[in-house]
């Protein structure tokens, strides 16, 4: 690490040492450590490989329309790009865990929907996007699980009690993010007194605008590369998620990391 990067990482200990109220604002990349490929990143499902292995685009793939249009290419594209259920938590989620429970950090509000924040034991997590560990009937709403949607042998998952189709609870392309949880991440975003922002490109709407409800000046943004943002951060660390994080949470993380 560079001097500049030694001397943003002692700042933000500082900060973080010194709050009680913290807030995390999470993209993809704070799961790509877990193995999971996000949106942006070369590597990504929006790259290039990712775009020619389809015959649509992502953005299309995971709209409503296709959704509705053509609910078999969509779960043959959601269950073999979307979903990873042998994905485990990587430092980034311990670490915000254990911020968390020593009192230190209120909320996560995520982007993500693989519900690796809880797998590592967070507790007020906003799901911005939803959720695939949550499914329901479209017709009756019963609600099923992951391995309902994986194993139930049907190119689209039907319920069991009506035959309607069973969806997760994600949020589509078109549709509006759940009021409840929009209001519930603005409220902690405003606030907050630092506000952590990791491995999000801080390009997808509606969600990226909630940074903009921070009132503080201890905003810490975390990302391998540039973003949009950059220039309302006060301090901006280029740098992998989990490595980051456990750099700046000394003390906090010392003994974490191979607990969960
Ligand atoms: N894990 C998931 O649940 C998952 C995975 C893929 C996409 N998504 C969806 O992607 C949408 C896109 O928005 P987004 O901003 O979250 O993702 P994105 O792909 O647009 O951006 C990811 C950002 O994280 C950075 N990054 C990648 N790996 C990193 C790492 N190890 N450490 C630090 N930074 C890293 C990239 O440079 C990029 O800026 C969201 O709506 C989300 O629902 C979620
Ligand atoms: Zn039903």
């Amino acid at each position: 690490m560079d001097k500049i990067s030694i001397d943003k990482v002692k700042q933000a200990v500082e900060i973080i040492q010194s709050s009680g109220n913290i807030v995390a604002f999470t993209g993809a990349g704070a799961s790509t450590e877990s193995n999971i490929p996000d949106f942006r990143s070369a590597g990504g499902l929006y790259g290039v490989g990712g775009r020619n292995r389809y015959k649509y685009p992502p953005e299309y793939m995971l709209s409503y329309t296709f959704f509705i249009d053509n609910p078999r290419d969509f779960f043959d594209y959601y269950r073999n790009n979307l979903v990873y259920r042998d994905a485990r938590p990587n430092d980034c989620h311990k670490a915000l865990s254990r911020l968390e429970e020593a009192g230190k950090l209120k909320a996560v509000v995520t982007q993500n929907i693989d519900g690796l924040h809880q797998a590592a034991g967070s507790k007020t997590v906003y799901e911005l996007h939803g959720s695939i560990y949550r499914n329901y009937c479209m017709k009756c709403r019963k609600s099923f699980s992951l391995d309902y949607v994986m194993d139930q042998g049907k190119p689209v998952p039907l319920c069991d009690a009506c035959g309607g189709i069973v969806r997760p609870d994600v949020v589509l392309y078109e549709e509006a993010l759940d009021e409840n949880v929009l209001a519930s991440a603005i409220s902690a975003v405003r606030k907050a007194e630092v506000l952590l922002v990791i491995g999000s490109s801080l390009v997808v709407y509606p969600a990226a605008g909630i940074i903009n409800y921070y009132r503080g000046n201890k905003m810490i943004l975390i990302n391998k590369t540039a973003t949009p943002y950059d220039w309302s951060a006060d301090i901006v660390i280029n740098g992998s998620a989990g490595a980051v994080m456990r750099e700046i949470t000394p003390g906090i993380c010392d003994e974490i990391l191979d607990e969960i």
